[in-house]
């Protein structure tokens, strides 16, 4: 289910190794290719996921961290709300590149695989849209969201549904839930890139640590 070629050069869901991802996507960015596929795609992520934060999140002068921002399209869509202070991380440094020009207060070359370098409770909320999918980011990056999180603040995310259960994303969600470190607010199927018939989870959580 959901091993499906998005249409890319080399199909996303046989990406394995970090090193694989960034060459992966550092070569999406050429020619602001990653943006006009996404355009013509109809890729919904950004779109669903800031509408869905918006509903929740009432104030707009918070601190927010975009795990795995790519080229800024999340941000882009939160502005449309009011908000304005984006924190972003990725991967891809020729996607980072590509970031509109004062969209963000920060921009950093980060594998959120690894330990981020952040201080805890550092950001009112966290969005992290279409970077859990094949190969990319791992259950494990939940923890280290939350920690640099705020108590209270929201976490909003999508998980590609081909990797939900295959890389544990839902036992690490019940984990969570179960130790008191979240608690759902909303989870459901959403559209993402319904045009390719690839769809992904949707959560939004608030952290109650
Ligand atoms: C599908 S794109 C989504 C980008 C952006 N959030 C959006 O919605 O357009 C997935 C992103 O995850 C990033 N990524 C993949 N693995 C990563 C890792 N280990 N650490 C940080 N970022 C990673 C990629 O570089 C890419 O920008």
């Amino acid at each position: 289910m959901a091993q499906k070629d998005v249409g890319n050069k080399v199909p996303i869901y046989k990406l394995k190794e970090t090193k694989e991802v960034m060459e992966f996507y550092d070569e999406w960015g050429l020619n602001n290719k990653y943006d006009k596929d996404m355009e013509e795609w109809n890729y919904t992520g950004p779109k669903e996921t800031a509408e869905v934060f918006a509903r929740y999140q009432k104030n707009k002068n918070i601190k927010i961290y975009d795990a795995g921002c790519g080229t800024g399209l999340v941000g882009l869509e939160l502005k449309k709300y009011g908000f304005s202070e984006f924190y972003g991380a990725d991967l891809s440094q020729k996607l980072l590149d590509l970031v509109p020009s004062n969209l963000y207060k920060k921009l950093d070359k980060v594998d959120l695989n690894k330990p981020i370098s952040e201080r805890e409770d550092d950001y009112d909320s966290l969005m992290c849209v279409g970077t859990f999918t094949f190969g990319h980011v791992k259950p494990p990056a939940l923890d280290e969201f939350i920690r640099i999180t705020k108590n209270k603040g929201l976490i909003c995310f999508t998980i590609n549904e081909g990797i939900h259960e295959e890389y544990g994303f839902d036992k690490k969600i019940q984990e969570l839930t179960k130790e008191n470190k979240w608690k759902k607010l909303e989870f459901f199927k959403s559209d993402y890139i319904a045009s390719k018939d690839v769809n992904a989870w949707l959560g939004l959580y608030e952290v109650t640590k």
